[in-house]
């Protein structure tokens, strides 16, 4: 187990190998086997394998060409509808319908599709997961007919991979992990200990030339430019995103 979490790579190259029916349900049923708040399980997954759905995700998700590639894409939401129904049902006191209630399920969802992603590797299938779920949150919810109470929150492509790629370089585990309270980095330990994955990604990133031609006529000369650069994650791209979910999450009836 320690080993295939140490070795994951994410791939976004398939195979036409179609997924069998049995493995998809045992990968799910692994992800049902995940913990929940208050074991309420509040999350759903949808499966679309249909090409012309396929085709509306793909667009939803910027043309990212592994929802095409891949059999399967699956949409893992944060889910308080159930809830909902279960407690109207049996005429109990309603909740869930407020941000606590899309964080709970957000989280379920997130562990789940972690479940479901390891689960996947281990029977030789590769994953990619696909942020550009909350970028595009107001038109899936659209394409998946999600109804008030349903969120998606991260989408993985599953299948048999094309590709072999290289591990991508991790931070320091010292940088993530803290001794009992949280240690503020100096400057210089800052520059220290991010040089050899800012040489990492910088190398990457200019190995494609087209890539490399934009950024130099953009005067990007360091990956931190990079990631906030329009190419990447923008302060506009983050401000307009945030105002749709904002917006869509009050319209789903999960804000207040
Ligand atoms: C929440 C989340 C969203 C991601 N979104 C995308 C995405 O939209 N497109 C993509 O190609 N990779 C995406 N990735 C994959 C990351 O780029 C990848 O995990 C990271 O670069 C490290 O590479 P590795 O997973 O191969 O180790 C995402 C990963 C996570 C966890």
């Amino acid at each position: 187990m320690i080993d295939l979490a140490q070795n994951h790579r994410s791939i976004r190259s398939f195979t036409e190998e179609p997924i069998e029916e049995s493995i998809l349900n045992d990968l799910l049923l692994a992800g049902l086997r995940s913990s929940s708040s208050g074991n309420m399980q509040t999350w759903s997954v949808i499966v679309t394998k249909d090409n012309e759905n396929k085709t509306k995700l793909y667009e939803a998700h910027v043309r990212q060409g592994m929802v095409l590639e891949a059999p399967v894409v699956l949409t893992f939401c944060a889910d308080v509808f159930r809830m909902r129904e279960w407690i109207r049902v049996n005429k109990a006191k309603q909740s869930f319908d407020d941000l606590l209630g899309f964080l709970t399920g957000a989280v379920d969802a997130a562990i789940a599709a972690q479940t479901i992603s390891l689960a996947a590797e281990s029977v030789g299938l590769g994953i990619c997961y696909m942020g550009t779920t909350w970028w595009a949150a107001d038109k899936i919810i659209e394409i998946l007919g999600l109804p008030k109470g349903v969120f998606p929150v991260t989408s993985l492509v599953v299948g048999y991979p094309a590709e072999n790629p290289e591990l991508r370089d991790r931070l320091p585990l010292e940088l993530v992990m803290h001794h009992e309270k949280y240690h503020h980095l100096s400057d210089e330990e800052i520059r220290k200990t991010h040089a050899k994955r800012e040489q990492n990604a910088w190398s990457r990133y200019t190995a494609n030339e087209k890539l490399h031609a934009k950024l130099k006529e953009e005067g990007i000369t360091h990956v931190t430019q990079f990631y906030t650069s329009k190419f990447k994650y923008s302060k506009e791209l983050h401000e307009r995103v945030s105002k749709m979910l904002i917006e869509t999450l009050k319209e789903q009836g999960l804000w207040l």
